[in-house]
């Protein structure tokens, strides 16, 4: 095996080609299920065909591709991340891990290894959530955990989940039939960007992850009164707008004061109806809450709930919290790790372990398999940016330590 730059130039090309597939031009965005998210994926499917991997759609839309092992009663070791975006996404949050796994199965068919575990490389369908509002939908199908109650939910359209898979050519109820049963996991394998600054700032190309972070998402409907911009005295006004820029500067101010473990985001806000003379009436927000420690986070939620009840009824507002999404924080599992740490070492890089502040794929899935994640050195930490960007010899080094992880793994004892 080896020849890592050459590998890394392959896999650079396909991140580029994949890039290129879009919603809209110029720009990087692949939601899930639309026409350009079915373009990327059938890009995808080709390259995993071309590598002879055994490749099947599932009914949420994940791609899986199987290399078997012959042995009777073998366990599947997953190699995984997502092909969906974030909207103006950058290249590699997803992709990188995808087409880095579809390398290392790629290397190991062509050389007819005989592997005592079956693999299965993943492309997850939707992690990033952005058009159903709720993460993970790929990886909970794959885990059995996905919550049928979901397939009500609505995009902006209104579209249901249940329309969008259809659409999809996947049918809502054999959505549990795609679950990979607890008891045929025998572990989880991710690759992906940092997107944060300290490997860029420590000038190392890998990390491991020990932990991710948890995380609350919230929908929040400020509703106020509409009402004339050049009649409404100041005092009399119940503005909606100004309500929901309060609590914007309250979240930032709260997590703040918390320290460096907590993270408080209001990425969106919506005025229904807006016009320059009218007086806002209503606004509907959101709010991403994050820590890795699990206590420090359910506390924060309440307190903050409080604060913006508080400050919605000195201004004459309603609140409608809407909870949309919940997850606790995840420990990484601690023997692959270590073998995780051995290949790192191995390859001449300092051991960092990092708490990884994003969502991963590795959440639902460390509920059912022990999991681990490599993250590479991005420029800056920068992602969910088109600014987003992995020097070619970093993924090479990446490219080196996965191999070498996957190699110690194929020589440990295996379950009878
Ligand atoms: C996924 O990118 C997240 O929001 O953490
Ligand atoms: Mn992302
Ligand atoms: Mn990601």
């Amino acid at each position: 095996m080896s020849n890592y730059p050459e590998r890394a130039a392959q896999l650079m090309r396909r991140i580029e080609a994949l890039a290129a597939i879009s919603e809209e031009p110029g720009v990087v965005t692949r939601t899930f299920g639309t026409p350009a998210f079915l373009q990327g994926r059938a890009l995808v499917q080709q390259w995993m065909q071309q590598a002879s991997l055994d490749v099947r759609v599932d009914s949420i839309g994940n791609l899986r591709a199987r290399l078997r092992s012959p042995r009777p009663g073998a366990q599947t070791f997953v190699i995984g991340s997502h092909i969906d975006t974030v909207v103006n996404a950058g290249k590699f949050d997803g992709p990188l891990g995808v087409l880095l796994g579809l390398d290392l199965l790629e290397q190991l068919a062509a050389c007819g290894t005989e592997l005592p575990f079956h693999l299965e490389l993943l492309a997850f369908s939707d992690e990033e959530g952005v058009r159903f509002h709720t993460t993970y939908l790929g990886s909970k199908v794959v885990t059995g955990a996905f919550e049928p109650e979901l397939l009500q939910r609505t995009d902006a359209a209104g579209i249901t989940l249940a329309e969008a898979i259809r659409t999809m050519g996947g049918d809502p109820a054999q959505l549990a039939a795609d679950a990979l049963p607890a008891t045929e996991w025998l572990g989880y394998f991710e690759a992906h960007i940092e997107q944060g600054p300290v490997l860029w700032e420590r000038q190392v190309p890998v990390a491991l992850v020990t932990a991710i972070a948890g995380q609350r998402r919230v929908e929040l409907t400020f509703r106020g009164m509409a009402g004339h911009a050049g009649t409404v005295p100041m005092d009399m006004r119940q503005d909606a707008l100004a309500g929901a820029a309060e609590f914007v500067l309250l979240a930032e101010r709260f997590a703040r004061e918390h320290g460096r473990s907590l993270v408080a985001t209001v990425g969106k806000l919506h005025l229904p109806h807006s016009a320059s003379n009218v007086i806002p009436g209503e606004v509907v927000g959101s709010l991403d809450l994050r820590s890795p420690d699990e206590a420090e986070l359910a506390a924060a939620y309440q307190q903050l709930q409080a604060q913006t009840e508080a400050l919605c009824q000195r201004r004459g507002l309603t609140l409608h919290w809407q909870p949309v999404q919940q997850t606790a924080p995840v420990a990484c599992c601690t023997e692959m790790n270590s073998l995780l740490g051995q290949a790192i070492a191995a390859a001449g890089h300092e051991v960092i372990g990092l708490v990884s502040g994003a969502g991963h794929d590795a959440v639902p899935i460390s509920q059912v398999a022990p999991a681990t994640m490599l993250f590479v050195r991005c420029y800056r930490g920068i992602s969910h940016n088109p600014l987003e960007n992995v020097e070619p010899a970093d993924l090479a080094a990446a490219l080196q330590v996965a191999e070498q992880f996957l190699a110690l793994l194929l020589t440990q004892p295996q379950p009878r």
